[in-house]
């Protein structure tokens, strides 16, 4: 008989027909009656199902009145109506197969809760528990959201490599990837001999496909890319890994405001997928982990965002009276809590902000015609900030060469990004939104290193 996830059986009407389910148990409780009941989740949904074994399965002293929290059972019987409360339907078993027991003197998932830290450790098994079955969920339908919205809006979707030799954001944060023995390394003239590494020389992890889909979309128009990226910065905050998820959508004849609108189409889309396909894991979000989270949701799915310059964004700051752990100054970097001070107090809603100080932005966004800024835009997030960092990208080929020189970046490595500026060139715009601090908003999870299977941050590559 074939075998029926969870999520269909519950909203089944095939009351009286054959069932059959399978995973793990979260609960069993032995009836006076001689019965049992067991609750089974596979992960389909967030509820699992309720079954009832009778004590007349040849198995049930041997096996079923062994099975433990986290043992691996296969159902067979028949559905029916459910007489208790919280459930329309149950399974009345004819057929139990145990396969895996779990040893309760072992097994750490048990029925009291576990810290997300403790949790961290024994990511191998986290996704056993409701929170960790929950946030996969919404991060697999956030990611399906992602391709839905760009294909519906005639997007290409790009593979962007991996290994690289460029540094698209001129940062210095990549990780090296080599074949050199690192214990004695190749040497001319006492510096590391390249010429014999894999790729003839350095290769590093990207830290964004942004370059090379500027050069997609130069002749196709609109791409977008959806991978993970690598940053060796050693940030231990709640939102930074090492390695993360980036969407990154680039558009040609498109400038800022153009790019402002998207990101803001994008980000309210998410939020209207989400809420419609994954109202339980969102209320479970709402009661355990962030009181109010599908109010917010609801209100940003439909709400603006408020655009402002990066000078108006210090100047409401400096206004504020308030002490900030970094000085607020017109030319430094806006910090996490500058971030959420602005979209938490001072606007109430998503921010986006343009038009940022030349001296602290990469080397590829468009030059202001005030000399002094750039045609960058952040969009920020109550509750985590920076979600969305992109800019219109400087399209003149003398521009963008004094760009590169003045930030002291190796000119023959951008050769061909140098080259799309002497060839057709357009203005042309994107942005990217790291996905684990999207998740990380719409389930109310505190820490990026709980929105994402393994996550890899210093001193921890684990799993
Ligand atoms: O602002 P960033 O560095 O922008 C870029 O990489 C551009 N090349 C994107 C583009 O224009 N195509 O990174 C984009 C976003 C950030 O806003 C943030 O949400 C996320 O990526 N991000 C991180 N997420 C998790 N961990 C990290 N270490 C992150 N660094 C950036
Ligand atoms: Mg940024």
């Amino acid at each position: 008989m074939k075998r029926t996830l969870i999520k269909h059986v519950l909203t089944s009407d095939a009351i009286g027909e054959p069932v059959k389910v399978a995973g793990w148990v979260r609960t069993r409780r032995d009836s006076k009656g001689g019965f049992s009941f067991l609750e089974i989740n596979d992960g389909s949904s967030f509820s699992g199902i309720q079954v009832v074994v009778p004590g007349e399965l040849d198995n049930y002293e041997s096996e079923v009145l062994q099975l433990t929290i986290g043992s691996a059972v296969v159902i067979e019987g028949e559905l029916v109506e459910s007489p208790g409360k919280g459930q329309a339907v149950e399974v009345h078993a004819t057929k139990v197969t145990a396969y895996g027991l779990a040893d309760p003197d072992d097994y750490p998932l048990q029925k009291k809760r576990i810290s997300y830290e403790k949790l961290r450790e024994i990511a191998h098994l986290r996704p056993r528990t409701n929170t960790f079955g929950a946030v996969a969920r919404v991060r697999n339908a956030l990611a399906f959201a992602t391709h839905q919205f760009y294909q519906e809006r005639d997007f290409l979707y790009l593979h962007t490599p991996m290994i690289t030799s460029s540094d698209a954001e001129g940062a210095g944060e990549m990780f090296q990837v080599t074949t050199l023995d690192l214990s004695s390394p190749p040497r001319v003239d006492g510096a590391v001999d390249y010429s014999q590494d894999f790729f003839g020389k350095p290769a590093y992890l990207t830290v964004s496909g942004q370059l090379s889909a500027e050069t997609y979309a130069s002749a196709l128009d609109r791409v977008y890319t959806f991978g993970p990226t690598f940053r060796a910065e050693n940030s231990n905050t709640r939102r930074h890994l090492a390695e993360f998820w980036m969407i990154e959508p680039e558009v040609a004849f498109a400038d800022l405001s153009d790019n402002a609108d998207l990101a803001e189409d994008y980000i309210r889309f998410m939020f209207q997928y989400v809420l419609e396909k994954c109202p339980d894991d969102l209320a479970f979000f709402d009661k355990w982990v962030e009181e109010g989270l599908l109010g917010r949701l609801n209100a940003l799915a439909t709400s603006e965002f408020r655009r402002i310059t990066y000078t108006e964004a210090i100047d409401a700051l400096e206004k504020s009276g308030e002490s900030f752990e970094y000085p607020v100054q017109w030319g430094a970097d806006l910090q996490s809590e500058h971030e959420r001070y602005l979209t938490e107090v001072v606007f109430d809603q998503p921010v986006v902000v343009v038009d940022y100080p030349k001296e602290i932005k990469a080397f590829y966004m468009r030059r202001n015609d005030d000399g002094k800024t750039v045609a960058a835009m952040d969009v920020l997030l109550p509750g985590v900030g920076e979600i969305v960092g992109g800019s219109q990208r400087e399209e003149r080929h003398d521009v963008l060469l004094a760009s590169i020189r003045e930030k002291g970046l190796p000119e023959d490595e951008y050769w061909w990004y140098l080259d799309l500026r002497k060839f057709g060139t357009v203005p042309h715009s994107g942005f990217g939104l790291g996905f684990g601090r999207l998740v990380q908003f719409t389930t109310g999870m505190q820490n990026i290193r709980d929105v994402i299977p393994f996550p890899r941050t210093p001193n921890s590559a684990d799993f």
